[in-house]
């Protein structure tokens, strides 16, 4: 979704905003811009596309010495991906960068229309700009001006708004978009303040850093010292956020699965025991049932919860998508607990699902990768999935990573109710630590995927088919090959074929059918063959070999489910990939979609 930047200090201002956007450019965006305020000079360079095209717009630019800049990547809402819909948005002397939705822009745009202002763009954002210059002209003070002007916005919001009328300034705002201060040194050794959207563009910038909270609001000056309120350490280094050599992120994110698996269960799951100290407060013997609520990957990563926290916890679970849940006034009791799941943290339909509980009195946990993201400051209680930061666009480690923590909750639940035995504990570990090195890639393996993949680029589609916890592995595989193949493929339970999908089985119909040895191997056996009598192409992910398969991807024999659970998910998301490498396509950042989504 769209990415925010600004900068006060005396370094090269345009680069500093162009690196940040770059650092942004994973949650997916279609236009970019920026705006830089120097030596009473306002420049804008705004483009569609890739940010090279900005950077091209603004090769000759240059801005040394002291100054402020803001900067933006957007994702359209409101109005097509054009030049003139990008942000940054001027007035006659100031411009804005704006994240979220203003709700009642068409009645502010109205009034200020018969002030006789007139607008150029078909965005909810221009409003803010205008609306500010209105008020400056009548209260003279900036600050006033920009503090009238948020009160009368309804909706989402991260806003940084510069004037010329105070060179020296940021005005900031934040409501239901994410929105950071940071305090860093620039090159001269003199104090520099960034901003952006979230941690990415800070790294390596600002050593603290403010997560600001709902309805701030504010001006920072260059100069002076500034105390940042509840200032925070911000850790990580640019490595973990670069390629390592591989030549999609996808790729790295699919390779470090076995790394960020052993980092989750790191301090929760030991030789015997489960711990998370996370919901140390957490009363369990209340809570009667669980609800799980995300969206898209989170949403599968949900469906696999729930087999596992019923099956060990022996625990009523319900799942939810999020969009479906805010508008349907859910019955919601007692003594649920409300689970939100969420790689990021700001999916806005997940946050409201969320609040929605909390205003109901539920109990809530946030599964979370992004600590100090929204969901997590809004939940009660909140379990980090440490995959690292995820850029690829179709999320894979951060997949895996919920799987185990929700693997590690059901067996904390069991553990905490006394129904899985220390022997029973001790075996579920050992099988935690097997799941871990299947993620392991065999570059044997993903060689003969990549080989295999060249029969898959035709066909008028895809099933994904498996049963039980397999079916939402399923659902994912097929999620991942159409975010990036733009083929069409659906998720099954392998069972419901015969209920209307099998009329589509012909010679163009591609099935990948995972046959997990552990479970319902016969069943699933039974439906394949089904298919594969009505001429359908049929890829088979097992053990063993069946016979009625066009293609097999071998997994390793293993003795429980779940291990063949993680080393099928691995094989689908090679598969996804390859298969989109082959057609050409941008596989980090895929057409039409975004990493964070942060508009309903
Ligand atoms: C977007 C992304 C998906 C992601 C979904 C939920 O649609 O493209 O990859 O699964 O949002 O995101 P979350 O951050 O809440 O897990």
């Amino acid at each position: 979704m769209c990415g925010i930047i600004g900068y006060i200090g005396n370094d090269e201002k345009k680069s500093i905003l162009l690196n940040g956007l770059k650092e942004l450019e994973y949650r997916g965006y279609d236009s970019s811009g920026i705006s830089v305020l120097s030596e009473g000079e306002l420049s804008t360079f705004k483009s569609v596309g890739k940010l090279i095209n900005l950077e091209r717009k603004c090769e000759g630019f240059h801005s040394s010495g002291f100054g402020l800049g803001i900067g933006h990547t957007r994702w359209a809402t409101h109005g097509k991906p054009t030049e003139v819909n990008a942000h940054p948005h001027f007035g006659k002397f100031s411009n804005v960068v704006h994240n979220g939705i203003i709700e009642n822009y068409h009645s502010i745009k109205e009034s200020l229309q018969q002030q006789g202002r007139s607008f150029i763009s078909q965005t909810d954002t221009e409003v803010i700009v205008h609306l500010f210059e209105s008020h400056l002209e009548n209260l003279k003070n900036p600050f006033e001006a920009f503090k009238h002007t948020i009160s009368e916005l309804k909706g989402a919001y991260a806003i940084l708004l510069i004037t010329q009328k105070s060179p020296d300034t940021i005005y900031y705002a934040k409501n239901g978009s994410p929105l950071i201060i940071g305090r860093g040194k620039d090159s001269k050794d003199a104090e520099a303040i960034y901003f952006a959207s979230s941690d990415a563009p800070l790294i390596g910038l600002a050593s603290e850093v403010c997560y600001l909270e709902d309805g701030t609001l504010g001006a920072i000056k260059a100069g002076g010292f500034h105390t940042l309120p509840n200032p925070k350490l911000l850790s990580g280094d640019k490595l973990s956020a670069q390629k390592d050599g591989f030549t999609f992120f996808m790729e790295k994110e699919i390779y470090e699965q076995h790394k960020v698996l052993l980092e989750t269960m790191m301090g929760r799951v030991s030789e015997d025991n489960f711990s998370l100290e996370e919901l140390s407060e957490l009363d369990l013997s209340s809570v009667d049932s669980i609800t799980l609520c995300a969206c898209g990957t989170s949403y599968h990563a949900a469906i696999a919860g729930s087999y596992l926290i019923e099956r060990i916890a022996r625990l009523k679970v319900k799942v939810e998508i999020a969009s479906e849940f805010r508008y349907r006034n859910p019955i919601l009791q007692a003594n649920e607990l409300f689970v939100v799941i969420s790689q990021s943290g700001e999916t806005a339909d997940t946050l409201e699902a969320l609040k929605l509980a909390k205003r109901n009195g539920l109990k809530t946990l946030g599964i979370c990768n992004v600590d100090n993201s929204s969901i997590v400051r809004e939940s009660d209680f909140s379990l980090l999935t440490r995959a690292g930061i995820e850029k690829g666009v179709a999320s894979t480690k951060a997949f895996a990573t919920q799987v185990m923590v929700l693997w590690i909750l059901a067996n904390f639940i069991a553990q905490k109710c006394g129904i899985l035995s220390k022997a029973a504990m001790k075996q579920e570990i050992k099988t935690m630590l097997e799941a871990v090195r299947a993620t392991e890639v065999d570059k044997k393996a993903h060689e003969h995927i990549k080989r295999l993949s060249r029969r898959y680029l035709h066909g008028h589609g895809f099933f994904f088919i498996g049963r039980d916890i397999f079916y939402p592995l399923a659902l994912e595989g097929a999620l991942k090959l159409k975010e990036i193949s733009y083929l069409h493929a659906e998720g099954y339970p392998s069972g419901e074929m015969k209920h209307g999908p099998i009329a589509l089985a012909d010679l163009g119909l591609f099935c990948v059918a995972l046959m997990p040895q552990n479970l319902l191997y016969d069943k699933i056996k039974s439906n394949v063959e089904e298919l594969s009598a009505r001429d359908a192409m049929i890829c088979a992910l097992s053990a063993e070999y069946y016979e009625g398969c066009d293609d097999w991807i071998a997994i390793p024999k293993y003795s429980h489910y779940m291990v063949e659970f993680f080393a099928m998910m691995v094989v689908l998301q090679i598969f996804a990939l390859e298969v989109a490498v082959r057609l050409g396509n941008d596989v980090d950042m895929p057409r039409n979609l975004a990493k964070s989504v942060t508009v309903e």
